[in-house]
């Protein structure tokens, strides 16, 4: 591919070496769009362009679907012994490959380097289910009927995901849906979609049949609008916005087939008076520095009582000054933006939180210097003084910025968490167990953490949003039985 860019002191050979200039995967084949255009996929930290992706439309949608469809009976008929076997030979493969895996994700999306990737975990969890999912025996009024149910796949599912953190959310959709005999269709963001079409590569070299994973690059009105409409469609995921996933739940009703999405948040941090601060304060720094707050997760509301509210916004803000930022080759802490878009969207909340009125205590501007003049860097940013009703409290912002709210009591604290549109992810720092119960149980979200971020420690946690968040969950073992259609069968003696 174009090579322009420099993988810096990383020791990895350059991973696009592993891709197809301006090809895609359909059926097992490498192929360039139908209309034989292309779009450039540009390295966030200096502009340049990393190598190209074709820029599909409906027919190559429609040529997509079709193969998944064609591979479909023989995956669906293949033992679930050998399915798992081959999502295992996948996730060994990525293994292997993880150092490439990591850099290329890192090279398109602009982050640092976070250590191990979670890819090959992400696709083993549903490898382990693949031959252990059962129907059911049912009581029947008569011995001489039987009644059973079988669960089987849907058929092609189409999956459109975002940018943010490509290769997990890929193997995310893709590992439960085939894991259980489906096919899929996989439509990658336009502005990070080298690392999906590394992972297909790599399924197809472990054994998994062609046109079981086929990836479709391509802007969202052009080859993502076409997905949810194919009529060989039968199911459909998507990650992303709110908007795009009101549109394309239209094309889903228009088409009948069901669909799950997550769609964002505007996660609270709970900070309550008897909290170790000294344990959340680089947790909730972290929170929303990770991936440069670009995380559906990410933690970008800090709530705490008046009493507390400048003693921790100092700490804070201490912290902030020394997050290291710059390009995801140096040894940073935090990365560029993904795109000037994003930037302009990010740069745009920076000043609405100054006209509502909210007080910056640290950063609020682009970034410049040599360093930093041709990618799309800001300053992380502390935001003092917010209220609920302020947008910069409201509304998903996806950058570096921190809102800080106060509160006088519980019940108040818990109204401003859930006083959103979205129910994504929570965090409550406490010491005392029955706050900690308490507050688990009132906050609408999807996940709630008790002293820290996330869910890293346990495995399979279902993931997924309350409210505008979306619905549906992912990563755990309810979702891969959602993939899976459920059949009664009845035998009459
Ligand atoms: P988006 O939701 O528009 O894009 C996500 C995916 O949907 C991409 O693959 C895109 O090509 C596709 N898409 C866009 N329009 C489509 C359409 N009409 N039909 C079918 N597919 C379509 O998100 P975007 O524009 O990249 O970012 C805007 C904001 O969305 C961000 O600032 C952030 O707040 C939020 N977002 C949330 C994410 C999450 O993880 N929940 C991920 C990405 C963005
Ligand atoms: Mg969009």
């Amino acid at each position: 591919m174009t090579s322009t860019a420099s993988a810096g002191p990383d020791t990895v050979a350059d991973p696009r070496a592993l891709l197809t200039d301006g090809k895609q995967l359909i059926g097992g084949q490498w192929v360039s769009a139908a209309g034989g255009e292309t779009i450039d996929v540009i390295n966030p930290a200096t502009g340049d362009v990393l190598g190209r992706v074709p820029r599909s439309g409906t027919a190559d949608i429609d040529a997509a679907v079709r193969a998944a469809a064609d591979a479909f009976p023989g995956w669906r008929d293949t033992s679930p012994v050998i399915r798992a076997s081959l999502l295992r030979r996948w996730a060994e493969l990525c293994r292997s490959h993880i150092d490439e895996i990591d850099l290329l994700e890192r090279m398109e999306v602009g982050h640092p380097r976070w250590g191990p990737s979670p890819v090959p975990a992400v696709i083993e969890y549903p490898a382990g289910i693949a031959d252990k999912i059962t129907g059911q025996t049912l009581p029947s009024a008569s011995p001489d009927v039987l009644g059973m149910t079988l669960r089987e796949p849907y058929g092609v599912c189409g999956s459109i995901i975002p940018w943010n953190v490509p290769g997990p959310i890929f193997v995310t959709d893709v590992a439960p849906a085939i894991a259980v005999g489906n096919t899929i269709v996989v439509k990658p963001a336009e502005d990070a979609p080298l690392t999906c079409l590394l992972l297909a590569r790599l399924a197809l070299e472990a054994g998994i049949p062609p046109g079981v994973v086929n990836v479709v690059t391509g802007y969202g009105a052009e080859a993502g609008a076409a997905l949810p409409l194919h009529p060989l469609v039968r199911r459909m995921s998507f990650t992303g916005s709110p908007e795009t996933g009101s549109a394309i739940m239209a094309a889903c009703a228009r088409n009948l087939i069901p669909l799950h999405v997550e769609l964002g948040g505007k996660a609270p941090q709970i900070v309550l008076s008897d909290a170790d601060l000294s344990r959340a304060v680089p947790v909730i720094v972290g929170s929303i520095t990770l991936n440069t707050g670009q995380v559906c997760a990410a933690g970008s509301r800090v709530l705490v009582p008046s009493a507390m509210r400048s003693s921790l916004v100092e700490a804070l803000a201490s912290r902030f000054a020394s997050v290291r930022v710059g390009p995801w080759y140096e040894d940073v802490q935090m990365g560029p933006l993904i795109s000037a878009r994003q930037e302009r969207r990010v740069l745009g909340y920076l000043d609405i939180g100054v006209q509502e009125g909210a007080e910056v205590v640290t950063g609020g501007h682009k970034l410049s210097g040599e360093k930093y003049d041709k990618g799309f860097f800001v300053e992380p940013t502390i935001f003092d003084r917010v209220t609920p009703d302020m947008r910069i409290a409201q509304e998903e912002i996806f950058g570096p910025v921190l809102s800080v709210l106060s509160f006088d009591s519980e019940d108040e604290a818990v109204e401003i968490a859930n006083g959103t549109r979205y129910g994504l992810n929570a965090c409550v720092w406490t010491s005392d167990v029955g706050r900690a119960v308490r507050l688990a149980r009132r906050i609408q979200a999807g996940q709630v953490t008790i002293n820290g971020f996330g869910s890293r420690g346990v495995i399979g946690a279902p993931w997924g949003g309350y409210k505008h968040s979306g619905f549906g969950r992912t990563m755990s073992a309810e979702s891969v039985l959602d993939y899976t259609q459920i059949k009664t069968v009845v035998i009459n003696a």
